[in-house]
């Protein structure tokens, strides 16, 4: 027979038991709901991001569900990240390239760079950066149109000279008071341009060994 006193002990302990399992249980359940809303989120924020960046009828595939993993220096990679392929009709029609310019203001640069299957910028979005606001931060849309001035351009139109901003005479706009940020977006879209003509046939699936 237990006393009295360790008898209402161990009730106590039983009931803080059973409110301490019930506890964890639900903040379990609620963190995976969570956390599958969240994925859900982020999955339509990056189908929005992909989509903006290439014309609407320009594919037809789910971009998500065709990526390759790239990793190259010359798109200031340092891991491997993913590349989104476009199709239209089973062809290739285009290839969103992550791309990093490291020599920004205030660091790297993180960039989306969409490329036709014929070579010419379909579309540039940037993904992150810290650029100073009012200054290197115009090359996000929601500050100015400057990041369209890439659209429909190639390795040949302009030429290499041309891929530069005005003040090294090129052919880009830079910012007032700010060349440094658009000098660093400049370069390494033209980076991503001389990557994809290097490298089109592997990268859109055409080459002999991706088959
Ligand atoms: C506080 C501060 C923040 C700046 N932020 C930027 C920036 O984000 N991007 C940029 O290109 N230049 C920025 N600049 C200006 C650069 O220092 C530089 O003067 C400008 O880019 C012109 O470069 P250039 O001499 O090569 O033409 C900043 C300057 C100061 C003082």
């Amino acid at each position: 027979m237990l006393p009295e006193i360790s008898r209402s002990m161990l009730k106590n302990a039983l009931v803080l038991g059973l409110f301490a399992i019930a506890t964890v249980g639900s903040v379990a359940l609620l963190q995976q709901a969570t956390a599958s809303r969240i994925a859900a989120a982020e999955r339509e924020a990056q189908v929005r991001a992909l989509g903006e960046i290439l014309p609407a009828g320009s594919y037809d595939n789910h971009l998500l569900d065709n990526r390759i993993e790239v990793n190259a220096r010359e798109l200031g990679q340092r891991s491997p990240q993913s590349a989104y392929l476009a199709l239209k009709d089973g062809a290739p029609s285009a290839l969103i390239l992550p791309v990093t310019a490291p020599d920004g203001y205030s660091g790297a640069i993180h960039l989306l760079v969409g490329i036709f299957a014929d070579g010419r910028v379909a579309g540039v979005r940037v993904l992150g950066h810290k650029e100073t606001p009012g200054l290197g931060d115009k090359i996000e849309l929601a500050k100015s149109q400057w990041i369209r001035s890439f659209d429909g351009k190639s390795l040949s139109n302009p030429g290499a000279e041309g891929w530069a901003v005005k003040k090294d005479r090129g052919e880009f706009d830079q910012f007032a008071g700010a060349t440094i940020t658009p000098r660093a977006v400049v370069k390494a879209v033209h980076g991503a341009l001389q990557y994809f003509d290097a490298h089109r046939a592997q990268l859109l699936g055409l080459a002999e060994d991706a088959q």
